[in-house]
């Protein structure tokens, strides 16, 4: 059986204390109303991975990265190990958001490198695909979404495959306001699926936790979280209010 998750991206936002009072809230939120059974991943900066999974019930929280290094260890400065994030308490890894293979030039090769550490350690990569505004207008998406599955998450074997987590988020979504419709969304998620389904197996898309993100927010959550290939979604500027995350965790 497939999650429902909703994980916030909080991108380059916060200072540590104001993430850590964020992510105290969206606990305290979470013990109070519940979040019936969505798993709720917090997405923070790496200098704050280790107050935040501090801050919160990791029985009712996940802490993820939002990023991480392509090597295991050694002498690369600034970059910030698989090893590490776990060392933090978070159990979750961002990999190849749009922004990152944008604006760090990050490839299917490094990706690859990325998805591998983190499953060899244990932790859960959350995928990103998706594509720009140009590509949906020239009526290519699919095929690029395909190319994206096929260069990095298609090499993996069907064990390793079962233990990640896919986010869609087509970029003329993100921070635009511009949602993807319901049926926009659903129909890349559907054909995703399909395509593991070719891939591996039924069993192994059935069981896929496929994410929507791309101005998310609580007064369009309902719908998408409505359609069948849903499983969730990744939320940027909604995920830094605490009331607005929960009204979308709850739109379930
Ligand atoms: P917004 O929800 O701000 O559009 O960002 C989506 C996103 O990029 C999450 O990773």
């Amino acid at each position: 059986m497939r999650k429902k998750i909703v994980a916030g991206n909080w991108k380059c936002n916060t200072t540590l204390t104001e993430g850590v009072a964020l992510a105290k809230q969206v606990d305290s939120l979470v013990a109070e109303r519940g979040a019936k059974d969505v798993v709720v991943v917090l997405g923070a900066p790496f200098t704050h991975l280790a107050s935040v999974a501090a801050a919160v019930d990791l029985n009712r929280i996940a802490v993820s990265s939002q990023n991480c290094a392509a090597e295991a260890k050694g002498a690369f400065t600034g970059e910030v190990s698989v090893s590490m994030i776990q060392s933090t308490g978070a159990s979750h890894v961002i990999i190849g958001h749009s922004e990152r293979r944008e604006y760090y030039h990050e490839t299917s090769e490094i990706l690859n490198k990325k998805v591998a550490l983190t499953l060899a350690q244990g932790l859960t990569p959350i995928y990103c695909c998706g594509e720009a505004l140009a590509i949906r207008e020239a009526g290519t998406e699919n095929e690029f979404v395909k190319t994206q599955l096929e260069e990095t998450i298609f090499n993996l074997s069907p064990e390793d495959f079962g233990k990640l987590v896919i986010a869609y988020e087509p970029i003329w979504a993100i921070g635009t306001g511009r949602t993807a419709s319901s049926q926009q969304a659903q129909d890349m998620l559907a054909f995703i699926r399909q395509l593991i389904a070719t891939k591996y197996n039924q069993t192994i898309a059935a069981d896929c936790s496929i994410l929507y993100g791309g101005s998310c927010s609580p007064s369009n959550a309902k719908e998408l979280f409505s359609q069948p290939d849903i499983d969730g979604g990744l939320i940027g500027g909604a995920s830094l209010k605490a009331e607005d995350f929960l009204a979308i965790i709850n739109a379930y």
